[in-house]
């Protein structure tokens, strides 16, 4: 599992441009699902026929990752930018990113920092190591997009890396698909497009298919780190059965028949309500004439950062979780 991981965490992908990730996907699912499609918003969906008479079920979790968008380049070479996604300014602060043709570029400040409160994007410049504009465009033009560096390490059970948000959400949707688990169901992976920037690929994605239920697989935060926000969900303690998050109250059915494929199987789990941030069943619950929807979460420390940190056994009880979920 953590190969797939890894294979996914490193392959650049930011929103609107994960046709990378989805090759990857597609490379690693094939001749395990019986059809593989893509819709006009880039979003992949992967499609395990049932026997007709069982329900329409889609997994979602987002391919695209966030990152920078060139926007200006000054005579000297520097780079300006705007953010692909929610971006910390403290975060990305003094970080290394990757253009698509393997472009690094190093983010750093026009000032001195005296107050980190006052720290905006905005006074920010990329140095990709361009002496003047001309050099500077002969690598990056306007308009592309970075992702930020940052290798993948297993420690102590763990995994640490950037993008986990959301590959690692990808890489259990192709764990089950892997799996293959034997339903009357008919199973739609749905790899979306453009979470970051506003859960815009799940929507239409859910419309081409309108399933009679739907998950996003996606990460939350967790409430186990020195002088965080209370919250009940902890590393290592199970995935997270979505209660509610900025985008959506999970369907209580849903929430319901996950708690219950829990307890069948043994698997540990814990609820989760997340204070900030959405995910992609915000916006598939309100798609067509409306969608039960709800969510399994992998908790993950420093989301939004290059060292995002979760624990493998939550990754692998998620997917058995999912497992006797779609069953
Ligand atoms: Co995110
Ligand atoms: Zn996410």
């Amino acid at each position: 599992m953590f190969d797939i991981i890894k294979k996914l965490a490193q392959t650049y992908g930011p929103s609107g441009n994960e046709k990378k990730v989805a090759d990857a996907i597609i490379e690693m699912v094939k001749g395990k699902v019986d059809e593989i499609r893509t819709d006009p918003l880039g979003n992949l969906i992967c499609v395990k026929k049932g026997n007709g008479s069982g329900k329409k079920i889609m997994l979602a979790a987002h391919m695209d990752e966030i990152g920078v968008i060139v926007s200006y380049i000054d005579d000297k070479g520097f780079l300006r930018f705007s953010n692909i996604g929610g971006l910390p300014p403290l975060v990305i602060l003094g970080q290394r990113v990757v253009f698509e043709n393997g472009t690094i570029g190093v983010i750093w400040y026009e000032e001195d920092i005296d107050d980190m409160k006052n720290v905006r994007i905005d006074k920010m410049y990329i140095d990709i190591s361009a002496g003047s504009a001309q050099e500077a465009e002969k690598l990056v033009k306007i308009g592309d997009m970075a992702v930020f560096a940052g290798d993948t390490v297993k420690q102590s059970g763990r995994v640490i890396s950037k993008a986990l948000d959301d590959r690692i959400g990808c890489a259990v949707l192709v764990q089950l698909a892997l799996n293959a688990p034997k339903t009357d169901n008919e199973i739609y992976y749905v790899f979306t497009t453009q979470e970051e920037v506003g859960l815009r690929g799940a929507r239409t994605a859910a419309f081409g298919i309108i399933p009679d239920m739907a998950l996003a697989i996606d990460v939350c935060c967790t409430g186990d780190t020195p002088g965080c926000k209370h919250m009940a969900v902890r590393l290592g303690e199970g995935p997270a059965i979505k209660i509610k998050d900025r985008s959506v109250i999970a369907h209580p059915e849903v929430k319901d028949r996950l708690i219950d494929a829990a307890k069948k199987n043994n698997i540990p789990y814990q609820m989760e309500i997340m204070l900030r941030g959405g995910t992609d069943a915000g916006s598939i619950h309100i798609t067509a004439g409306g969608i039960p929807s709800g969510g399994v979460s992998i908790p993950a420390r420093y989301v939004h950062n290059t060292a995002e940190t979760v624990d493998i056994k939550d990754v692998e009880n998620a997917v058995k979780l999912l497992e006797s979920f779609v069953k």
